[in-house]
């Protein structure tokens, strides 16, 4: 199968933090691949804005250093990077001050799409888009990305979102969760509104229970600084989590279109019911043989933040009434597996005599690593014997599937920077979702605050606290194994 590759029209991409992590690491090899795609037209332009006193050189021998170490892409060519680079050009710029402004408009062309994209810290969006104003290098068709964290509060949100709004309209702004721009994350989309076999069943009347589970392996080491001003719930759980809970939660739209979309998974996030304390277990991980404690990577003894949260939420709407979602997310876990499980209710009587083992289908979405479903289904077990029943996959790995695609298909941040140029919102976060977000999210950081709440600790390597087990056991429910697939 032959991706298709649709070309977007010429830009101007204007990177502000242009040298930094997030532009070296991801936004810069992503754009590379697409432009060895043939996706980027030979007029498009990328504009790395940031402090440093480079040149568009010195700029470019910097870029070409982080495509080498980040991985532009497996089969590049010395040519086609510097093809690539020869797009590249570079204002240094004072996000506070008048230094760069006025260069940067000379440079801007008036018959492209214009963006911005902000990676670079929250307090400087209002700055930036000021001057994006002020010096007439963004008009009404500009659009600006930018990234998370959104705030750290609902107050700190709606801040950031009026700032935005005295230069930009709604439809200008892109706030990106990267795990939207994820193949399978779009894939549940399909899966639930592509099918028939599905939609009728994902309710109250014929599921349990539902799991959504990422887990990492990696440490917040070298971020220590951030993440412990965050913890799992602002930087997991906020976003990422949320999205994934309002895909699966969400009433279909009535098309597939950006507001169509978002109005759906707001109507999920406004359903969702205040989290009682205690159904919910936060956990930071202690020292390994040879691995730093989260107190240590983030070096302070007392810290009281969570590198892992387990915890149960209700929707109150007619779909789900009932129906609890237990979400679990954490650093230094036992394996690297992003994964939905959507686990259905039991039978209810068994025609099959001796057969007294609960067997369940349960829908898996495995998001990462090693992409697809499975479902398991009950059988008989071949051979002799009677009616022995057994459960089994039905598994539907995509790489198997669908072939190279799916190792082909661009990864989040290329896909995303791709619909900010083609002006499609669909992917990114509306003001108004990421403040019901908050709004939801506040209460419960709150309530940890006032009582002064210690997370427990965990193995790393293991899956968590022996008490997040629990907070399923007590229902009569158990986490799928981590495991990584
Ligand atoms: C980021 C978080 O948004 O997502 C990180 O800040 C986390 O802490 C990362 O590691 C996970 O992304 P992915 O794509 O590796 O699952």
């Amino acid at each position: 199968m032959v991706s298709r590759v649709i070309p977007v029209d010429s830009f101007d991409l204007v990177i502000f933090g242009g040298t930094g992590d997030l532009a070296r690491r991801k936004i810069l090899p992503g754009l590379f691949r697409r432009f060895l795609a043939g996706q980027m037209p030979d007029t498009s332009r990328i504009i790395g804005a940031a402090r440093s006193d480079l040149d568009d050189d010195g700029y470019r021998t910097m870029i070409a250093e982080a495509i080498e170490e980040f991985g532009g892409a497996e089969k590049e060519k010395s040519e086609d990077v510097k093809a690539f680079l020869g797009r590249l050009h570079y204002v240094a710029i004072d996000a506070k001050g008048d230094g760069g402004w006025k260069e940067l408009a000379d440079l801007m062309r008036d018959d492209v799409v214009r963006a911005f994209y902000f990676s670079v810290a929250p307090s400087l969006f209002g700055d930036l888009a000021e001057r994006l104003h002020s010096y007439k290098v963004a008009g009404q068709d500009a659009r600006i990305v930018v990234e998370k964290p959104f705030g750290r509060d609902l107050d700190s949100a709606k801040a950031l979102n009026d700032t935005l709004a005295q230069h930009f309209n709604e439809d200008q702004i892109y706030r990106i969760d990267h795990y939207l721009g994820k193949e399978t994350v779009q894939n549940l989309m399909a899966v639930r509104f592509g099918n028939v076999l599905f939609e009728p069943l994902w309710n109250s009347h014929y599921v349990d229970h539902i799991e959504i589970t990422v887990a990492e392996t990696v440490s917040v080491g070298g971020r220590g600084s951030y993440y412990d001003k965050s913890g799992a719930m602002r930087d997991m759980v906020q976003n990422h989590l949320m999205q994934l809970l309002c895909l699966i939660a969400m009433e279909a739209p009535n098309e597939f279109t950006a507001d169509a979309v978002r109005d759906e998974k707001l109507k999920v996030i406004r359903a969702l019911q205040p989290v009682e304390l205690h159904h919910i277990v936060r956990g930071q991980y202690e020292a390994g043989k040879d691995t730093p404690s989260y107190r240590q990577d983030v070096e302070d003894p007392r810290s009281r933040t969570e590198s892992f949260i387990a915890m149960k939420v209700d929707i109150a709407n007619w779909r789900w009434a009932g129906v609890p979602f237990y979400l679990r997310t954490g650093k230094m876990l036992k394996a690297r597996t992003s994964e939905i499980a959507v686990v259905f209710k039991d039978l209810g009587h068994s025609i099959f005599p001796g057969d007294h083992a609960r067997h369940r289908n349960i829908l898996k979405i495995q998001l990462q690593p090693n992409e697809g479903m499975d479902l398991q289904v009950t059988i008989k077990e071949p051979g002799p014997g009677g009616m022995r029943l057994i459960d089994v996959p039905l598994d539907m790995t995509f790489a198997d599937a669908i072939g190279e695609d799916v190792e082909d298909a661009p990864d989040a941040y290329e896909r995303l920077i791709m619909d900010v140029i083609r002006g499609n919102q669909t992917l990114f976060m509306r003001g108004d979702e990421v403040e019901a977000a908050w709004a939801w999210t506040d209460p419960i950081i709150g309530g940890w605050e006032q009582r002064g709440d210690v997370p427990k600790t965990y193995e790393p390597g293991s899956a968590g606290p022996e008490d997040a087990m629990m907070l399923m056991h007590r229902d009569g429910r158990k986490w799928l194994e981590l495991r990584a697939k």
